[in-house]
């Protein structure tokens, strides 16, 4: 994927001198720590069960000149005033909603993140939520598991086939493409959406007609104040009663006590998500209770290829910022500007 190797230029690294150090806040896969090591800086990794506390991150961040984020670290301006050997964030994710991009490019501290890489591993996990809500494999799964599997049964857990029906994607970015040539090339549905820029796929249609079209609706959108909180009661009530909802995105898009709401009322066929808000759900949400209710532990870019990707795409990151170079993945690339 990367054909050349950068090294620490020599400017940026001396041997005669201590080692400039980086910050992982959660173990990863070795091949990026590698690729750190080897361009001769000194790497710390946060290596305790769950993840770092804010106060533990401002602390351990006071010496490092790079830090290697994950999506649940909040990295602020307080945070990022309070390391002054600061050069480069790289989040260990492609969305970068933790990190205030202002304050790091007003204190020249590069932002990187992972693009490209988990694109496609999250379009198959969207998927792989679509398939098992629209055929019911968890509720089924468990019957069998429950000893109740008595008969082949011609009225037993009736699905819902994909063929024809209309998909409908909120934010039709690199993964929400992913997902729609899926559904559209493997699953014969129809592809409508709603999204910024113009694009060639499929039919871009208002918000109130991607609400009240689609039979399967996923959403791919960025955090943003204009994204955060937008499907609440009221727009998911404009939904078709029987269709499925799958979030892949980032959970604050969704009001949580709304969709609980809709879906204690018998809104939905399914709904799957990946991202809940706050992470970790609460055990003791009513949605876990539902088995028209698919959720899973934020695990979009899970697979090892995937994360090894993003090990080596967050180490790129962190030493093209310290040579001064364009990060592979640059979140704020007129930082030095
Ligand atoms: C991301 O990269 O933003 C994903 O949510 C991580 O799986």
């Amino acid at each position: 994927m990367f054909n050349s190797f950068l090294f620490l230029s020599s400017k940026a690294y001396n041997p005669s001198m201590e080692k400039q150090k980086i910050l992982v806040t959660q173990s990863i896969l070795n091949n990026g720590i590698e690729i750190l090591e080897n361009a001769g800086l000194e790497v710390e990794i946060w290596q305790e069960k769950g993840p770092i506390s804010y106060e533990k991150l401002l602390n351990m961040a006071s010496d490092k000149v790079g830090i290697i984020s994950m999506l649940s670290d909040r990295i602020d301006s307080k945070l990022l005033e309070n390391a002054p050997h600061l050069k480069v964030v790289s989040n260990y994710a492609v969305g970068f909603n933790n990190i205030d991009v202002q304050a790091a490019s007003k204190l020249k501290i590069a932002v990187g993140n992972t693009p490209g890489v988990l694109t496609d591993a999250t379009a198959d996990l969207a998927m792989a939520l679509l398939l098992n809500l629209s055929r019911k494999i968890r509720p089924a799964s468990e019957n069998v598991k429950n000893g109740e599997w008595i008969n082949w049964e011609p009225m037993g857990f009736l699905g819902k086939s994909l063929k024809g029906k209309t998909l409908g994607i909120y934010g039709l970015g690199r993964i929400g493409q992913a997902l729609a040539k899926r559904c559209t090339h493997g699953f014969g549905m129809d592809l409508i959406h709603h999204t910024r820029s113009e694009k060639l796929m499929g039919t871009k249609v208002d918000f109130e007609t991607l609400l009240k079209t689609s039979d399967v609706l996923s959403i791919h959108c960025p955090l943003t104040e204009e994204t955060n909180g937008l499907f609440d009661y009221e727009n998911l009530s404009k939904m078709k009663k029987d269709s499925i909802l799958i979030n892949t995105a980032r959970g604050e898009v969704i009001v949580e006590k709304d969709l609980e709401k809709k879906v204690n009322e018998g809104h939905f066929f399914g709904v799957g998500l990946d991202v809940t808000a706050p992470e970790p759900m609460s055990a003791n949400s009513s949605l876990l209770k539902n088995e028209r209710v698919l959720v899973t532990p934020h695990i979009g870019s899970a697979d090892y290829e995937t994360r090894a990707a993003m090990s080596e795409l967050v180490a790129r990151n962190i030493i093209s910022a310290l040579n001064k170079a364009e990060l592979p993945g640059f979140v704020n690339p007129d930082v030095w500007n």
